[in-house]
């Protein structure tokens, strides 16, 4: 079985065709980073009109690439939730129209869906159930993976995304956006450890996280020593602050991994590029003796290709839409259609 695959709920527009949910027959992406750098982050408006004016060419493109047209398609499947709204929209109505004028079932998937996905494209092996950190730019959650339209999110951030208060922070570093990426290659060369953050672990809660608090200690330290003249280490700032975010991290998905019996670990979403992150949870499985997934770093950011992946397991199991399909800005990963 055949899938396309539209992505449009950020800043990368990408088109893909993927079979049986594990090869990847082509993907295309199209970045605005350049864009939105000039706004040190995502403006929305921009994303949807940039979004409208590559979606036809990256789908023409997509399909020639994979030596395919859509008549030899199974179905249209397009991430609906969550994301930016407009931004959704674009990718949403655009595969209606396709699925009407093919006469394709429409397959709506959820983005986080599909970052854990991006792990069947890469890992043959791979099944659930498994135990997944989702560490993404909106959202950082742990969930267990029960089958492959069937989710359990047994804990979550309380307010930012790690991937957020890494961008928050490299913009106060005066790094580019997207900041994540700028400072993994900062701190790559610097010193863990030197610089000291709260931890972002909540009370009574072992299983949730909360970054807001690490997140203001590192841009209030920031602010501080820039007015009183102190030298900063960047790159062991940067390389403390990723050490710090990965402990609690790895940290929770330790105890989640003991809570649950589980027999495999991934991670999934743009932030598991992460150097640290990578390495300490390949730490972590390995003394914890189970198998760990690491998203190939080229399917770790916004891609088709897994929207495609996870599109094919939606469809075996009957979850379409039809022509009333709606975009959602937030939906958890638990709601199937
Ligand atoms: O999954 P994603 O591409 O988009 C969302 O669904 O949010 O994740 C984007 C996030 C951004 O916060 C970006 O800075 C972060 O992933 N990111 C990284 C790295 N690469 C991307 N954060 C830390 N280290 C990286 N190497
Ligand atoms: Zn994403």
């Amino acid at each position: 079985m055949k899938l396309l695959g539209i992505e449009t709920s950020c800043d990368e527009t990408s088109v893909a065709v993927v079979e049986d949910g594990r090869k990847q027959c082509s993907c295309v992406v199209r970045s605005q980073i350049e864009t939105h750098r000039l706004y040190g982050g995502v403006v929305p408006e921009i994303a949807s009109r940039a979004h409208a004016e590559s979606i036809s060419q990256l789908t023409a493109q997509a399909l020639t690439l994979a030596g395919t047209s859509l008549s030899e398609l199974d179905g249209i499947a397009v991430t609906a939730w969550p994301g930016l709204i407009g931004a959704l929209l674009v990718g949403v109505n655009f595969a209606k129209g396709l699925a009407f004028s093919s006469g394709l079932p429409l397959v709506p998937v959820h983005h986080l869906r599909g970052h854990v996905a991006a792990n069947y494209l890469a890992h043959a092996e791979l099944v659930p159930p498994f135990l997944c950190l989702v560490v993404s730019g909106g959202h950082t959650s742990l969930v267990l993976v029960e089958d492959y339209t069937i989710f359990r999110t047994l804990g979550r951030t309380r307010d930012d995304a790690a991937g957020e208060c890494f961008d928050k922070v490299a913009r106060v570093l005066g790094l580019p956006y997207p900041g994540g990426v700028a400072l993994d290659q900062l701190g790559q060369q610097g010193r863990a450890g030197a610089y000291e953050f709260p931890s972002a672990e909540v009370r009574g809660a072992p299983l949730d996280f909360s970054f807001s608090g690490l997140k203001t200690a590192a841009i209030n330290h920031l602010h501080h020593a820039e007015q009183k003249g102190e030298a900063l280490q960047r790159a062991d700032f940067a390389a403390s602050l990723m050490e710090c975010v990965a402990d609690a991290l790895c940290g929770r998905l330790e105890l989640a991994a003991r809570e649950s019996d589980a027999t495999a670990l991934a991670l999934a979403g743009g932030v598991s590029a992460n150097s640290v992150l990578r390495r300490r949870a390949e730490e972590l499985a390995g003394r914890l003796g189970l198998p760990l997934y690491l998203p190939p770093l080229s399917l770790c950011g916004d891609n088709a290709a897994m929207i495609a992946a996870q599109g094919f397991y939606e469809l075996r199991v009957g979850h379409v839409a039809d022509s009333s399909l709606n975009a959602f800005a937030s939906r958890e990963i638990e709601f199937s259609i």
